[in-house]
């Protein structure tokens, strides 16, 4: 199927071409404090917008109603036990409407400390909660080191997978028990490469299709690999590379998925969304450049989940504080929404 983008306006004039319908395909709903960090971005059923904060302290945030005309980041919870927050998923299947984050202290950004990790639940009670209770479910593992993406395991409501960017591997978290096995799925492409900026190899992980797709970060590549209903590593199956994306970015961060294949990534340092189709295999960059702001220091993506929004992409960024556009420019983290046509 032809997937196609609404072109920027500066692009189409350059072209001399006709104006777009929209002339303005990315906006930034809201933004914080320069020097804050957000991770990761979740969307709630009734279509409300959940951030992750990784610095410079544990929050979680939430803006309402992501399509309407104001648009705002609004802190619904603070977890004063950890100084950083990293991925976050819904718990499928439950009545309670539940998600999952992982976090842990830190001794800067990107530099959280081995064995203090923990997974928190956040329970939601009504469509317009303005505080929400987190509790904490489990101490993860001693060993673990950079607990970062976390998914969800379609019809699965018990346990959920959480990868760890240094220790190579994606473990499976016991939902009930607390219990993290780290045996799971632990593979050399899992693993940081030689040179590695930072101690990232695996980084957003996601379940589609019966297979875990999973990035490694400085590779900025996508590989999956064949899992169970129960998401379970289906016996002696190794990971295949799906695609290799280093010639449009240095480093990939989380990336979602849609049930049409069309796969969606962020590249941080590089402030760009990236675009690659799991039918056609085509792949392009579809928002910003190393110069550009607009996705500044992107780190996540989600599709929209409302009746308006499902040709919406959500964006968290950091606004560039760890790799400055131009060396210079950085802007407050915030979440950056980007029509798409699929
Ligand atoms: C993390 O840091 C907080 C202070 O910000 C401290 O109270 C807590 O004990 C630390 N947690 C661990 C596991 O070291
Ligand atoms: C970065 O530099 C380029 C080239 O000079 C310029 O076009 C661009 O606007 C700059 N970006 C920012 C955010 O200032």
């Amino acid at each position: 199927m032809l997937t196609k983008f609404i072109v920027p306006a500066a692009a189409l004039s350059a072209l001399g071409l006709a104006k777009p319908f929209n002339p303005s395909p990315a906006r930034t709903l809201d933004q914080l404090a320069v020097g804050t960090w957000l991770e990761n971005i979740a969307v709630r059923p009734n279509g409300d917008l959940i951030a992750t904060q990784m610095a410079p302290e544990a929050l979680v945030y939430t803006i309402r109603n992501p399509t309407g005309k104001k648009t705002q980041l609004e802190e619904i919870a603070s977890v004063p036990a950890i100084q950083s927050i990293f991925g976050i998923a819904q718990v499928p299947g439950l009545d309670e409407e539940t998600f999952i984050f992982v976090g842990s202290n830190s001794t800067g950004i990107g530099a959280p400390v081995t064995g203090t990790f923990s997974a928190w639940k956040v329970t939601f009670t009504t469509d317009c909660d303005t505080k929400v209770e987190v509790e904490k479910i489990s101490d993860m593992d001693k060993n673990s080191a950079f607990l970062n993406g976390v998914a969800a395991i379609p019809g699965v409501s018990d346990a959920l997978l959480v990868a760890d960017s240094t220790n190579g591997l994606v473990g499976r978290l016991d939902l009930a028990s607390g219990a993290f096995d780290t045996t799971s799925f632990v593979f050399d492409e899992m693993l940081p490469v030689e040179g590695a900026g930072l101690p990232v190899g695996v980084n957003g992980i996601q379940v589609h299709n019966g297979y875990l797709y999973f990035d490694n970060s400085y590779q900025a590549s996508i590989y999956r690999i064949p899992i169970t209903d129960d998401g379970f590593l289906v016996e002696g199956a190794t990971p295949e590379l799906v695609v290799d994306l280093s010639s449009m970015a240095s480093f990939l961060d989380d990336f979602a998925i849609d049930a049409k294949g069309n796969l969606f990534a962020a590249s941080n340092f590089d402030n760009t969304v990236l675009y690659h189709s799991l039918n056609s295999g085509e792949s392009r960059i579809v928002l910003g450049s190393p110069s550009e702001l607009i996705a500044a220091g992107d780190t996540a993506v989600a599709f929209g989940r409302g009746k308006l929004d499902q040709n919406i992409l959500y964006i968290a960024t950091t606004g560039a504080i760890a790799n400055p556009v131009n060396g210079t420019e950085t802007e407050g983290a915030g979440v950056v929404a980007l029509k798409i046509h699929v």
